[in-house]
């Protein structure tokens, strides 16, 4: 065992292990003006069960989108990409995506999940391995956005890297091309990276996909506040904050906001936070691309875009990216 699936065991097992990881940055957020919450929050086990229901809903195009390109497009992506890859999928989530890939692929050396949840992981490898027998497969316990090591990859493969639903957007644009500088170092100077990118659009569709009609991205932002009360003794009334997503223009963005509805103060990790009516934590932005920007961001990391792959409406990217 890694000591990163160690810990992540250790931590289900004793949940206060967990808390002293998220304690210091979630009191960060919240003294600084204006309040924030850090994303990996979101995906613990019911927001990794949200997600995937996200991920079904009629407004949100994005996953059904990069899954139409991944299909039309595996055997020429495959190509791309060459015989004995090693695969590193950075956030393999329920792992439908990498299927794609990996049977396309000519004899694949190995299968590297990288997941901050460590139940997910489990569950992914174990089934991929089923699935492909000849393949290993070695899952790391990590959160991706830091350093961590990989396990044993065979000398003669290339190293890959598979960053596919567009979670590259929800980095801002400094942070994607740190991020992306150091996937170039991992899968070094014959690698390369796959990524999946969502492109700027009509602000309604893009608006829809966060506000969906169901309410489910509405209890994936709020269950926030609920993980917030189990793990750190919060004192958050969900039923007093609202989902709120919008497009920011000038920054490309989509942001999510949780809406304090009332004057309020909360306890949070041993201190009182206030909230002002309407005042906000912003949880989690959603960049959207164009094709400068993806230049910008993938440049300054030193990738280049070798190849680009679209769906018919042009709302969505595959992009191969090779050192240069
Ligand atoms: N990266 C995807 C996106 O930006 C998925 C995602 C991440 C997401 N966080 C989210 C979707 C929060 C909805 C809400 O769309």
């Amino acid at each position: 065992m890694t000591a990163g699936a160690f810990l992540a065991t250790a931590q289900r097992r004793v949940p206060w292990l967990a808390a002293p990881a998220i304690h210091d940055e979630v009191i960060g957020g919240l003294t600084a003006s204006p309040k924030t919450l850090p994303p990996k929050l979101f995906y613990d086990r019911a927001g990794a069960r949200l997600f995937e229901a996200i991920c079904e809903l009629p407004e949100y195009y994005l996953t059904r989108t990069e899954l139409g390109i991944l299909r039309e497009h595996s055997t020429e992506i495959a190509g791309r990409l060459g015989g004995r890859v090693a695969l590193i999928e950075y956030g393999s989530g329920a792992g439908v995506k990498v299927r794609l890939l990996l049977d396309a692929l000519r004899d694949p050396a190995a299968y590297v999940p990288v997941d901050i949840s460590a139940e997910q992981l489990a569950a992914v490898a174990a089934e991929r391995a089923r699935e492909y027998p000849a393949l290993p497969v070695a899952p790391v316990c990590a959160d991706y956005t830091t350093r961590f090591g990989l396990p044993a990859i065979p000398a003669d493969a290339r190293r890959v890297a598979f960053f596919p639903g567009s979670t590259i957007g929800n980095l801002h644009p400094t942070e994607a091309t740190a991020f992306l500088r150091r996937i170039r170092a991992t899968v070094g100077s014959s690698g390369a990276l796959v990524l999946g990118v969502d492109r700027r659009k009509d602000v309604s569709v893009v608006e829809a996909a966060y506000n969906d009609a169901a309410g489910v991205t509405a209890a994936f932002n709020l269950n926030v506040l609920t993980r917030l009360n189990r793990e750190l003794g919060a004192t958050f009334d969900p039923s007093a904050f609202r989902h709120r997503a919008f497009f920011n223009e000038a920054a490309s963005r989509i942001e999510m906001h949780l809406e304090s509805t009332i004057e309020q103060c909360v306890r949070v990790g041993g201190i009182g936070v206030r909230f002002a009516r309407g005042e906000t934590i912003h949880t989690e932005c959603s960049y959207k691309y164009d094709r400068a920007f993806l230049d910008d961001v993938v440049n300054a990391a030193g990738f280049r875009v070798a190849d680009l792959w679209t769906d018919e409406r042009d709302w969505f990217w595959v992009a191969y990216l090779v050192p240069g």
